[in-house]
C-alpha cells in the first residue's frame, strides 16, 4: 500500500520534457517570443519550459545555456542575437546529445539540431515592391536604417532591399546607415540625414522601433506629409507596428513572427521522436492601410483565446490536483482502515489467544495491556485532512468590504451573496469610469487595482455575470462616448480618443457593432 502511495505521490513531481529558452535580450518583440513560447507549451502539454533572457550579454547567454546543458534540460531553444557569439556552447550541447533549435539567427557553418525562422532576404525585398508598386513619384528616394551589424536579419534585409531596388528603376537608395535597431539611435540618424536630404520619399527602417525615431525626426523636421515609413515587426500590441499603420504614423510594416509557437510546436515533435523540418521558414505578412485594423482584431481575438485557455488550463490543473489529492486521500484511508482491520485482527487474535491461555492456564489474563482505540487516530487523521476551498476564501474575501455592511452598528453580519456580487461590480464599474480615457485599461490592471489575479477575475465575473471584463470595459467606453456625442460638440476623432480608443476609424467599427448605427449619424 505504501508504495503504491509513494509511487502516486512521486507521479506529481515527474513534468514530462525540460525544455530550457535561451534569449538574448528582452524586447518588444522578443516579449512576444516568451508569451507565444508559453502559450504553445500549454497548448503542447507534457513539458515544462524555462525562458531565460541574457540581457543583451552574449557572456550571459554563454553562461545560461551552458547551465541548461549541466542542469540535463531534454532539447534547448536558443534565440541569439550575433549567432557567432553563442556558436561554440551551441555546438557543445549538440555534441553532447541535446537538440538544438536556433530561432530567428543563425551563424553560417554552425551544428544544430533545425532553424526556425523567417526568410529575411525576401523580406527586404518585398519593402522595396512595396515602394515600387505605392510610390505616387516617379522615382522614390529612400533612407536605409539597418539593424545592429552582425546580426544575420540585419543582413539579409539589406542585401534583399539593395536587390529589390536595383530590380525596381522607380526606387532609388538614397543612404543606408546603420541604427542597431534602436529608437532614439534611429531618430538621431535621420535627423541629420534630413539636413543632407532635400527630397526624401520613404525611409525603410530594419524594425518598427527605428522606425518610430525615424517617424519621430521626421515630424520634428516638418516632413511627415512627405515621407513615408515603413517598419518591421508589425506588432499587434498598444502602440506597435500595427497601431502606427492604423494611426497613419507608418505606410507599412511586416509582421516578422517570433516563431517562438512553432520553436515549441517543433521541440514536441523531435523530443517524441517524430519526423520533422531541419529548417522552418516563416511566412511574413505586409500590414497597410487595407488591413491594419482587421490584424488588430484577430490579435485581440488571440488574446480572449489566449485567456480563457489560461483559465481552463488553471481549471484542468486543480482539477488534476484535486482528483490526485482524492486518490492518494482514498488509497491512504485504505491504508489506514485496512492498518486498523490489521491491528484489530492482531488484538482479536492476541485476545483469543490470551482468552485461550487463561482458559488453559487460568494465569495470564493480567499481562493483557490495555490498548488505544484505533477509532481515535482516524478522527485527527481525518480532519486534517479536510480540503479547503482556497479559491471561495480569496474570492468573498477580496470583495467583502464594508459596503453593504450591517447599519445598525451592531456585530458585524455576514453578507449575502447578491451584496458581496453588486460590490463587487460596483467596484469594477467605478475603476472602469475612473480610468476610462486610459487605453492601457485592461484585464490586468483592473485585477491589481482589485489587488486579485487576473484568473480569480475572470472566475469572479464569470460567476456574476455574462458579460467578460473586457466588454464591459467597451460597453462602458461606448456608452459614455453616445452621451458625449449626443451632448457636446467635440468631434468623433475627439470622443474616441477621450474614451480610450486609440484609432478613430476603430471606435467607429465598435460603435456601430455595438450600436447598429455609426457615430456619425447621431451628429
Ligand atoms: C529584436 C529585433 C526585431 C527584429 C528582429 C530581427 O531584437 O530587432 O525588432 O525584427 O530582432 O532579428
Amino acid at each position: 500500500m505504501c508504495l503504491f502511495v509513494s509511487l502516486i505521490s512521486s507521479c506529481e513531481g515527474k513534468k514530462g520534457y525540460a525544455v530550457g529558452v535561451s534569449q538574448c535580450s528582452e524586447n518588444d518583440w522578443r516579449s512576444n517570443i516568451r508569451a507565444d513560447v508559453l502559450r504553445e507549451a500549454r497548448i503542447q502539454g507534457g513539458m515544462t519550459v524555462d525562458v531565460v533572457s541574457a540581457d543583451g550579454s552574449p557572456e550571459k547567454q554563454n553562461k545560461d545555456i551552458e547551465e541548461y546543458i549541466n542542469e540535463g534540460k531534454d532539447l534547448i531553444i536558443v534565440v541569439p542575437n550575433v549567432a557567432s557569439d553563442v556558436r561554440a556552447v551551441v555546438e557543445k550541447a549538440y555534441g553532447k546529445g541535446i537538440p538544438v533549435i536556433l530561432v530567428d539567427r543563425k551563424a553560417e557553418d554552425c551544428n544544430y539540431t533545425a532553424f526556425i525562422g523567417a526568410d529575411n532576404k525576401n523580406l527586404g525585398m518585398q519593402v522595396a515592391e512595396f515602394i515600387a508598386a505605392n510610390t505616387t513619384v516617379e522615382v522614390a528616394n529612400v533612407i536605409e536604417l539597418v539593424g545592429l551589424e552582425g546580426s544575420s536579419s540585419a543582413k539579409d534585409r539589406h542585401d534583399g532591399f539593395n536587390e529589390g531596388a536595383k530590380k525596381y528603376n522607380n526606387v532609388n537608395l538614397l543612404a543606408t546607415a546603420n541604427a542597431d535597431w534602436d529608437e532614439d539611435e534611429a531618430e538621431q540618424i535621420v535627423s541629420s540625414l534630413l539636413m543632407d536630404h532635400d527630397k526624401v520619399d520613404y525611409i525603410f527602417a530594419h524594425n518598427d522601433r527605428m522606425a518610430m525615431g525615424a517617424r519621430k525626426a521626421v515630424e520634428k523636421a516638418g516632413r511627415a506629409r512627405d515621407i513615408q515609413i515603413i517598419g518591421i515587426d508589425a506588432l499587434a500590441t498598444d502602440g506597435g507596428g500595427v497601431d502606427q499603420v492604423i494611426n497613419k504614423k507608418f505606410a507599412a510594416s511586416f509582421i516578422y513572427p517570433t516563431g517562438g509557437s512553432e520553436a515549441i510546436a517543433l521541440a514536441k515533435k523531435i523530443l517524441t521522436k517524430q519526423k520533422f523540418d531541419k529548417e522552418v521558414t516563416l511566412p511574413v505578412t505586409l500590414v497597410d492601410s487595407t488591413n491594419a485594423s482587421a490584424v488588430k482584431r484577430q490579435y485581440q481575438a488571440v488574446l480572449d483565446q489566449d485567456e480563457a485557455l489560461q483559465i481552463g488550463a488553471d481549471g484542468q490543473a486543480e482539477g488534476i490536483g484535486g482528483h490526485r489529492a482524492m486518490l492518494v486521500g482514498g488509497v491512504l484511508l485504505v491504508c489506514v482502515i485496512g492498518g486498523i482491520a490489521v491491528f484489530a485482527g492482531v488484538k482479536s487474535h492476541r485476545s483469543k489467544k490470551t482468552d485461550d491461555e487463561m482458559l488453559i492456564n487460568n494465569q495470564l489474563c493480567d499481562l493483557v495491556e490495555p490498548q488505544p482505540q484505533a477509532s481515535e487516530g482516524v478522527d485527527v487523521n481525518a480532519s486534517e485532512a479536510t480540503p479547503v476551498d482556497e479559491n471561495d476564501e480569496v474570492d468573498e474575501g477580496s470583495f467583502d468590504g464594508n459596503d453593504g455592511g450591517n447599519e445598525d452598528g451592531g456585530e458585524p453580519q455576514e453578507m449575502d451573496v447578491a451584496s458581496l456580487d453588486d460590490t463587487f461590480l460596483r467596484q469594477i464599474n467605478q475603476i472602469i469610469e475612473e480610468r476610462l480615457s486610459d487605453s492601457e485599461l485592461s484585464v490586468n490592471s483592473i485585477a491589481s487595482s482589485l489587488g486579485i489575479s487576473r484568473v480569480q477575475l475572470y472566475r469572479k465575473m464569470k460567476s456574476v455575470s455574462s458579460h467578460n471584463v473586457n466588454e464591459i470595459i467597451r460597453r462602458t467606453r461606448l456608452e459614455k462616448a453616445r452621451g458625449m456625442l449626443i451632448s457636446t460638440n467635440m468631434t468623433i476623432a475627439e470622443v474616441a480618443y477621450s474614451v480610450g480608443f486609440t484609432s478613430p476609424s476603430y471606435f467607429t467599427k465598435c460603435y456601430k457593432d455595438y450600436f447598429g448605427k455609426s457615430p456619425s449619424e447621431l451628429i
